[in-house]
């Protein structure tokens, strides 16, 4: 575990980009103005022009993690393991996990309310298939609720060893 530890702490995702905001009218509607955003910046994941910092939980990110849990009406604590992601300085996604055996698993994912359906959740499970390559492990299992599935099945997890849902790695 503690060799885990030690690679989560030195995993480092790529710096802040300087994806700008983005100038485009105000009469394009919103959807439009969302997947010209992601397709406007090449320099990782983006949303609404801005660049998703995607990074490992840390232990001084408790008092953050609890208070998005509070705003978005979210019961639990700050899990151990996970990533955390990051629009503006803003906290909007947490993703928890436990590395098993073979595999790693998630736990839960969860996206800000109001930032649902641009991408958020497929950009931390991205992020995460990377780490999982790099400690050696080739899948990522989940069991879902029955009304994410669909969600899952979206960002590659196949119907397998259900309950579970898995997403082979190459
Ligand atoms: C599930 C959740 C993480 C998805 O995050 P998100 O940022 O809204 O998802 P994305 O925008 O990345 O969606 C990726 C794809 O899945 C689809 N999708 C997202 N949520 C969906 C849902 N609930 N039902 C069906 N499809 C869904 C999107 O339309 C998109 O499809 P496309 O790429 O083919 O256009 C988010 O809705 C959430 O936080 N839910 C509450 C917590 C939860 O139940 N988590 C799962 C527990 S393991």
């Amino acid at each position: 575990m503690s060799a885990v530890v030690r690679f989560l702490g030195g995993f480092k995702t790529r710096p802040k980009s300087t994806c700008g905001p983005l100038k485009v009218k105000n009469y394009l509607i919103h959807d439009y103005i969302d997947r010209y955003a992601v397709t406007a910046c090449h320099n990782g994941p983006c949303v609404r022009g801005q660049r998703l910092f995607i990074r490992p939980i840390e232990s001084g990110d408790a008092d953050d993690v609890r208070r998005f849990f509070a705003v978005n009406a979210k019961a639990g604590e700050p899990p151990a393991l996970g990533l955390i992601g990051k629009l503006v300085g803003d906290l909007v996604a947490v993703l928890s996990m436990e590395i098993t055996g073979d595999a790693v698993r998630i736990d839960d994912v969860f996206v800000a309310r109001e930032l649902r359906r641009k991408r958020i959740g497929r950009f931390m499970v991205d992020e995460l298939a990377k780490l999982a390559r790099k400690i050696d492990r080739d899948r990522i299992v989940v069991e879902p609720p029955s009304d994410t599935r669909e969600f899952f099945r979206r960002i590659g997890f196949e119907e397998a060893e259900l309950p579970m849902m898995v997403r082979r790695l190459l």
